[in-house]
């Protein structure tokens, strides 16, 4: 087995109907299937929702997150798929979630900027390295908030 550890960065276009309430349930429920799943697989990670998209982390073992993403890529709620980043990394950066939820803070907030849906989501581009330090910025800041 690989023994490595690896980072998946990815954002992906909302599909789910209706208004905030609908995305909370549903992001419930991922939340869930996250807690269900992630651990066994020794995966950790961060999900954030802004602005019709989602972004997120997954890492861990090769076979763990390909595994996981199979799962979400066929999942309906999203679509637009887009993967930023596979890479090996020496160390995990959310290695106190199983998956963690963020953005909260920032509703109404554009934390993607040019990848905004205004623009023409599929073809404006992020760097996966930028995406990520998003992502990570904003777990380590509402973290310290709750602390
Ligand atoms: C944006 C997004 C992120 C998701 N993240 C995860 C995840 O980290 N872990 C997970 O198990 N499922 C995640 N899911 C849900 C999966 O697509 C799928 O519904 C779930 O894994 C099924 O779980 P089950 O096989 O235990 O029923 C995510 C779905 C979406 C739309």
């Amino acid at each position: 087995m690989d023994p490595k550890l690896y980072r998946l960065v990815y954002f992906s276009k909302n599909r789910i109907l209706g208004g905030p309430s609908s995305i909370a349930i549903e992001v419930e429920s991922i939340l869930h299937a996250a807690q269900r799943n992630n651990a066994r697989l020794d995966i950790t990670g961060a999900l954030i929702f802004n602005t019709g998209i989602f972004a997120q982390v997954l890492e861990g073992p090769r076979d763990g997150v390909e595994a996981i993403f199979e799962k979400i890529q066929q999942d309906t709620r999203h679509g637009d798929v887009q993967v930023l980043a596979f890479d090996i990394t020496k160390e995990r950066t959310f290695a106190q979630w199983s998956m963690g939820f963020f953005g909260r803070s920032r509703e109404g907030h554009d934390l993607f900027g040019h990848i905004a849906v205004a623009t023409g989501f599929t073809t404006a581009r992020i760097e996966g390295a930028r995406l990520f330090q998003i992502v990570r910025d904003l777990a380590f800041e509402e973290e310290s908030r709750v602390a």
